[in-house]
């Protein structure tokens, strides 16, 4: 029973004392992202995961995120408050079909998304995160034919941006498929002063009227910077937190689903972690991240590759 302990100053306690860094999602619940060490993208984390001298990395994400901190740092105890915390991208993705996929386009490489499993990582030859995407692809000599999973969405914004074609994995984020074009555009003309920010998992219908297409950190960014002083946010809402942290003067509006609000668009894995399981985990060093050694090592490689490309 947790009730009655201050799960903040609880999971302060055992942070030092197990010599753990906490790393959150921007799309973790606002009181998860304010006692993290560090918040911030796919690449940022795995960054830092990779960098951390840390004992513990308690990971405050979904379950492919503390994969790629074990892969990364396979000395370091990683934690993940909740196990079943998944991912529809990766769930699109079984590995076996995957190997099957890339078998009978033998002459193209695996270019994917950081969003999948670890055996998948270990299929591919370089992975991407929406932050290092086009930097990476566009090192590929054009000649070069190319498998890109499992978003659908990235993918094809990637093709439409850069102009390569790419054979693309039917994956999607079941969190950015749900905005409603037709609510985005009455949003729109309710507010005809606001950019739209769009992460580039959003459909094309929705990325078609953005302003700005970007990683969680990229919106975050231009969120700031922008001079407009309402923004219309395209992404998961709990990004919301840290604008309203950064520039309390402005005013920020989740796009919306079909029913109109943004609710519909809370990642339902991301939810599963929550202060007490953090606590848990902390406490126990369980649930944790366990990975076989060859298999860490094939999707190393992929991670490696996305780590010098990127820099
Ligand atoms: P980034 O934070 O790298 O933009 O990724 C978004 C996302 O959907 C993570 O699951
Ligand atoms: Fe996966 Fe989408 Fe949730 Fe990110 S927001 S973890 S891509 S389901």
């Amino acid at each position: 029973n947790l009730s009655g302990l201050d799960l903040r100053a609880e999971i302060d306690r055992l942070r030092k004392e197990r010599n753990a860094v906490i790393l959150a999602h921007y799309y973790q619940k606002p009181e998860i992202q304010d006692i993290a060490d560090f918040v911030g993208d796919s690449l940022e984390l795995s960054r830092i995961a990779a960098e951390t001298d840390a004992d513990v990395i308690a990971f405050c994400g979904v379950k492919f995120m503390a994969e790629t901190a074990k892969i990364l740092s396979p000395d370091k105890i990683v934690v993940l408050p909740d196990m079943d915390a998944g991912c529809s991208l990766e769930d699109s993705c079984p590995p076996d079909q995957f190997a099957a996929f890339r078998a009978k386009h033998s002459d193209h490489i695996a270019l994917t998304y950081i969003n999948c499993s670890t055996e998948v990582k270990a299929l591919s030859d370089i992975i991407v995160t929406s932050s290092s995407a086009e930097k990476i692809l566009s090192q590929i000599p054009m000649d070069q034919k190319i498998i890109f999973g499992p978003d659908k969405h990235l993918g094809g914004y990637l093709v439409r941006k850069l102009g390569r074609e790419m054979l693309l994995w039917p994956g999607v984020c079941i969190v950015h498929e749900a905005f409603s074009e037709t609510e985005l555009l009455k949003l729109k003309a309710q507010y005809p002063d606001a950019p739209v920010a769009a992460h580039p998992e959003c459909p094309a219908h929705i990325i078609d009227h953005a302003d700005m297409v970007g990683s969680t950190s990229a919106i975050l960014k231009f969120a700031k910077e922008t001079t407009s002083t309402t923004v219309i946010v395209a992404t998961e809402p709990h990004i919301i937190h840290q604008m309203e942290k950064a520039v309390p003067e402005k005013t920020f509006i989740g796009a919306p689903g079909a029913d109109g609000n943004c609710n519909c668009n809370i990642c339902p894995y991301m939810a599963l972690n929550t202060m007490e399981k953090l606590y848990v985990a902390l406490r126990d060093l369980t649930p944790r991240i366990e990975m076989d050694e060859e298999l860490r090592l094939n999707a190393k490689k992929s991670l490696d590759r996305m780590l010098e490309m990127a820099s």
